[in-house]
């Protein structure tokens, strides 16, 4: 348990490298265009940071991404377990590529991820998935080259859930972003906390540090490609150096990192995700506050207001600790903005443990809630507790909460209309009355009208309407 997890060795890397060399010269002689790969992510962030590693190694094999399915020769889908229904989906999804697979049967379908890494999973597909060629979990994303050279080669079905729960490091693995303001910056993997409701310590094993020096390498190489908002990704990015043994923790690495960032004169904003409230402290917070490249952010996931509720997940915090961390915050940063996840439901709630929760809600007014509907997870602790209520009455609790925090949200964004805020233009809105979508340093969404020469630059906005979810504005010059 107390072994350091690994970082891929370089010999390893030059392998997957042959492989990829393999592959290309495959694919030459079996396809009369340059091979391309569908690549369809569920999930977190981590996963999202995962499929760029996937682009990464099909870069090196000559493939080329396409965000069109019909056209592909290998479709990939990367995984998440967290919940029920995110695995239905890709079910689901996996399923419509059946008749495809028989019309295109050179067709590869992949599957990786969160829940390629659970063995009754990994049965499922191999029971009932048969045109599925090639699985494999987090633990050996690095081999993909490999597995792939093997499917192609032999044309059986190459399935691997190898690896230990103290996973590896992924170090040296190229990587291909596929946006060109946003960039993800993973500093850990993994997770040590076994919430007992959640499946993640269990597929993504233990929790393991990027060594500092790599992050920062990472974060300029990054700010050099001319990203404008980096994220600090970990499952709980507050114990970070913990496995190693460092006395350098989160707050130092943002505080250097930050520090890197304002030197270099390049305009750009910093978040990171997640943060566990029992690990997150008051020198993070003074961190946050001293640097203007650190959004005034935070993301703190609750789950629960009540105290018994929070203790059957094994949070290790309380109710009282939780707003106590956001009063800390908000001395530092008084604008600072606030989200949370919460899970509804889970065994053993009941209507005042829900109340403890709403009068959370109540009291941070939170920008942005993720809520989720609690989904029994086999192997976690929490799949063995009973339920004292039913699905109708967790499914009425979750409306209410859904409707309270709508009024909150337009609450919210209504007291912002007639001010003016910094934005980054990250994109086209996908809202067709506005040209652009911009973001505001607390997270929130602006819809705004204006040139699409504007994005990827930061400027001023002012708010003149609100919506539960959204904002509009016009460019302030
Ligand atoms: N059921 C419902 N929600 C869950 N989450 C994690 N596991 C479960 C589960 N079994 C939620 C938590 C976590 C977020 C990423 O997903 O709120 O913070
Ligand atoms: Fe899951 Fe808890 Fe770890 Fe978050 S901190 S990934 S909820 S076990």
């Amino acid at each position: 348990m107390n072994r350091i997890a690994p970082k891929i060795s370089q010999e390893e890397l030059n392998t997957q490298l042959d492989y990829s060399e393999k592959i290309k010269a495959l694919y030459d002689n079996m396809l009369d265009h340059k091979p391309r790969a569908y690549i369809d992510t569920y999930g977190c962030q981590q996963n999202f940071a995962d499929s760029e590693f996937i682009m990464g190694m099909l870069t090196d094999m000559g493939i080329e991404i396409t965000t069109d399915e019909n056209e592909a020769d290998i479709a990939i889908f990367n995984t998440c377990a967290i919940r029920e229904h995110a695995e239905m989906r890709v079910l689901g999804n996996i399923g419509k590529l059946k008749q495809t697979k028989k019309e295109k049967s050179h067709l590869v379908i992949a599957v990786c991820g969160c829940m390629a890494q659970q063995e009754h999973m990994k049965e499922k597909i191999l029971k009932s998935y048969p045109y599925v060629n090639l699985l494999f979990g987090t633990h050996a994303l690095y081999k993909f080259p490999e597995l792939l050279y093997k499917q192609l080669k032999s044309h059986k079905r190459v399935f691997d859930t190898s690896g230990d729960e103290i996973g590896m490091i992924f170090e040296g693995v190229h990587i291909k972003r596929d946006r060109d303001i946003r960039a993800n910056l993973p500093i850990m993997y993994g997770c040590n906390n076994f919430c007992t409701y959640c499946i993640v310590p269990y597929v993504r094993g233990r929790e393991r540090s990027r060594d500092k020096e790599d992050i920062i390498r990472s974060f300029k190489e990054i700010l050099d490609a001319g990203y404008k908002e980096i994220t600090l990704l970990g499952q709980n990015v507050n114990s970070y150096g913990s496995d190693k043994g460092y006395s350098y923790d989160f707050a130092d690495l943002l505080d250097e990192i930050a520090t890197i960032g304002e030197q270099s004169g390049k305009e750009h904003i910093i978040r990171f995700m997640t943060s566990h409230p029992k690990d997150a402290t008051e020198k993070l917070f003074q961190v946050m506050a001293k640097h203007d490249n650190i959004a005034k952010q935070l993301h703190l996931p609750f789950q629960s207001g009540s105290d018994r509720i929070l203790e059957a997940m094994n949070r290790r915090y309380t109710k009282e600790h939780y707003l106590g961390l956001i009063e800390m915050a908000k001395k530092y940063m008084p604008d600072i903005s606030f989200s949370s996840d919460i899970i509804v439901g889970f065994p053993g709630e009941v209507k005042e443990d829900f109340l403890e929760t709403m009068d959370v809600l109540e009291n941070v007014k939170f920008d942005q809630l993720f809520t989720f509907i609690y989904s029994r997870r086999v192997g976690t602790k929490a799949a063995l507790m009973p339920d004292v209520i039913t699905a109708a009455e967790k499914q009425e609790m979750f409306e209410y909460l859904l409707k309270r925090q709508q009024e909150i949200g337009l609450e919210r964004n209504m007291a912002e209309i007639g001010k003016t805020f910094r934005v980054l233009v990250d994109g086209e809105s996908m809202d067709e009355k506005y040209d652009l979508s911009t973001k505001m340093e607390g997270g929130r969404l602006v819809k705004i009208n204006g040139s699409k020469d504007l994005i990827g630059k930061f400027i001023n906005v002012k708010v003149t309407k609100a919506s539960p979810h959204a904002l509009f504005g016009e460019i302030v010059e």
